[in-house]
C-alpha cells in the first residue's frame, strides 16, 4: 500500500516528510483501533482513519483528545502554537478563506469532525485536558497511541501512566513526539527518560524524532 500523508489544506503537527514517517509506524504496527492525544486541525487524525479504512474497511476506531479550546488544568504547559491563539496562515488565500469565508476555527471540535465526516462512525473526539480527562476513557481496545498534546513534564509524564498502565504488557505501541533532535522538547525528552527508567522499559528512537514504546 503506496504511503501519501496529505494536509488537506490545513496545518499539521507533521509537515514535509514527517507525515509518511508516521504513516510508516502505523504501516509497520498494522493496529485497529487508534488513540491520538493532541488533534490540533484533524490532519494526522485524518490521515489516521484513511490508512485504518483502506486497511480495515469499516472494522477500526480512531479517538481523538484535545482541548479544543477549553481550560487547561496545568498552569505550566507546552507553548502552545501562535497560530492557535490568532490562526495566522503565512498562505494568504488560506487567510482568507479560512478566516472570512468560512470564519472557522481548524482547532475547534466541530471543524475536525467536519473533516472526519467520512468517517462519522468509527471516530470519537473528546474536548478537555488529558490530566483531567484521560484516565475516564475506556482505553481497553486501544493498540496504538500517538502522543503529541501538552509537552509539560506533569503532562507527559501524566498520560504515559495512564495509557500504560492499560496497556502493560500487551506488546501495544506509545508512539511519542518531539523527543529527537528533530524536533526536541527537553521536558518531553525528560519525562520519557524518567517514565521508562522508572518501569524498566526499552524505547526506539524513529528518525531522530519520535520514541516509540512497545508496552
Ligand atoms: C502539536 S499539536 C498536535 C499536532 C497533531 N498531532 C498533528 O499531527 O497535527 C498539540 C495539540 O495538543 C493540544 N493540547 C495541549 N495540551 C493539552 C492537554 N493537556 N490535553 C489535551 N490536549 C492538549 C493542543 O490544543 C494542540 O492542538
Amino acid at each position: 500500500m503506496s504511503l501519501n500523508y496529505k494536509s488537506y489544506w490545513r496545518k499539521s503537527g507533521l509537515k514535509g516528510k514527517w507525515g509518511n514517517i508516521f504513516l510508516e509506524r502505523l504501516s509497520k504496527h498494522n493496529p485497529k483501533n487508534v488513540l491520538e492525544i493532541g488533534v490540533f486541525c484533524g490532519v494526522t487524525a485524518r490521515n489516521i482513519c484513511d490508512f485504518l479504512y483502506k486497511k480495515n474497511n469499516i472494522n477500526f476506531s480512531y479517538i481523538g483528545v484535545d482541548l479544543f479550546g477549553s481550560d487547561k488544568a496545568q498552569k505550566k504547559d507546552e507553548i502552545e502554537p501562535t497560530f492557535l491563539k490568532n490562526q495566522k496562515f503565512s498562505n494568504l488565500l488560506k487567510n482568507i478563506y479560512y478566516n472570512y469565508i468560512l470564519k472557522e476555527n481548524l482547532n475547534s471540535i466541530e471543524s475536525v469532525k467536519k473533516l472526519l465526516k467520512k468517517y462519522s462512525q468509527n471516530i470519537k473526539l473528546i474536548a478537555g485536558d488529558t490530566n483531567k480527562v484521560l484516565k475516564k476513557i475506556d482505553l481497553q481496545k486501544i493498540d496504538f497511541v500517538f502522543l503529541d498534546g501538552g509537552h509539560s513534564y506533569e503532562t507527559v509524564t501524566n498520560d504515559l501512566s495512564i495509557l500504560y498502565a492499560s496497556m502493560k504488557d500487551q506488546k501495544k505501541v506509545i508512539l511519542c513526539d518531539d523527543y529527537g533532535k528533530e524536533s526536541h522538547i527537553s521536558e518531553v525528552e525528560k519525562a520519557i527518560n524518567d517514565f521508562t527508567k522508572k518501569k524498566n522499559l526499552k524505547f526506539n528512537l524513529i528518525e531522530n524524532r519520535f520514541v516509540e514504546i512497545i508496552t
